[in-house]
């Protein structure tokens, strides 16, 4: 039975290379919201309405669970998500909390859009898994947009970076959660700024070394469809440059109530 995954736009596939490798067997079924995108400035009832439409999109499709690459979504909409749902629903927040306290002691740093930031999702989670634990966390909008410019290096990728970081490195953070799709992108930017001492958090792999916990593995290839709100235009050259020539089965534009 496919995994269902989906994410506002193209970001979640850093999610799908890390189920991939994570369970080399599975059928995977993505649904980028390129429609719609981004979720990061939108309010928590927009975010739910749209994630309420894939879930229900996916599951007519046959997801036997459905992850929520979107940390916006996550943060904003996966409670309700998991109440609705008739599969399982998996956010990235969970994952993430546990793979910050597995990675070290010291104080944690969290960034993410706007709006996951706002909901306060990751420092509640935090500060109930580890009472007292010092938390920093930042949204850092610019850095969804220089990522999907593809500026992963460079002076004013740099420059922007070290801005948003430095109340974390005043606070001598010891990890960093990488609260967002976009960001694995920019960890050599992040570990520069941030110096070797801090560990980085990848929710995209926390998530799926949490889910493969509860699966053995095989070994045949499964496969990856790709469905989107609006035209493909380039998305699947992107899609071959980041997880290889001739991984996308299939991609296709779909409708939802809202798009
Ligand atoms: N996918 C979003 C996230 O992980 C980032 C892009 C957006 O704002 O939609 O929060």
């Amino acid at each position: 039975m496919p995994l269902g995954v989906f994410d506002s736009g193209i970001g979640g596939l850093t999610v799908v290379r890390a189920l991939r490798a994570a369970f080399p067997a599975r059928d995977i079924l993505y649904v980028g919201d390129t429609a719609r995108v981004p979720y990061g400035n939108k309010s928590a009832e927009t975010v739910l309405t749209y994630s309420r439409e894939i879930v229900d999109f996916l599951e007519k499709k046959g997801a036997e669970r459905i992850v929520v690459a979107c940390n916006t979504a996550s943060a904003l909409a996966v409670p309700f998500l998991a109440k609705a749902a008739n599969v399982p629903i998996h956010g990235m927040i969970a994952s993430g909390v546990t793979a910050a306290l597995e990675a070290g002691e010291g104080p944690v740093g969290v960034i993410g859009t706007s709006a996951t930031i706002a909901s306060g999702a990751y420092q509640q989670a935090l500060a109930k898994a580890r009472p007292g634990l010092k938390v920093v966390a930042v949204a850092t909008p610019l850095l969804v947009p220089l990522v999907e410019e593809g500026w992963l290096e460079g002076e004013v990728t740099e420059r922007v970076v070290g801005r948003y970081l430095e109340p974390m490195i005043r606070a001598k953070i010891r990890v960093l959660v990488l609260a967002c799709t976009h960001y694995p992108l920019l960890k050599t930017v992040l570990g520069r700024v941030l110096g070797p001492e801090v560990k980085m958090v990848d929710s995209s792999e926390a998530c799926a070394a949490s889910l493969q916990s509860n699966e053995g593995q095989r070994i045949e290839k499964g496969g990856l469809k790709i469905f989107l709100t609006d035209e493909p235009g380039s998305f699947l050259g992107r899609v071959e440059s980041f997880l290889g020539k001739g991984s996308v089965g299939s991609i296709e534009r779909i409708h939802l109530p809202h798009s």
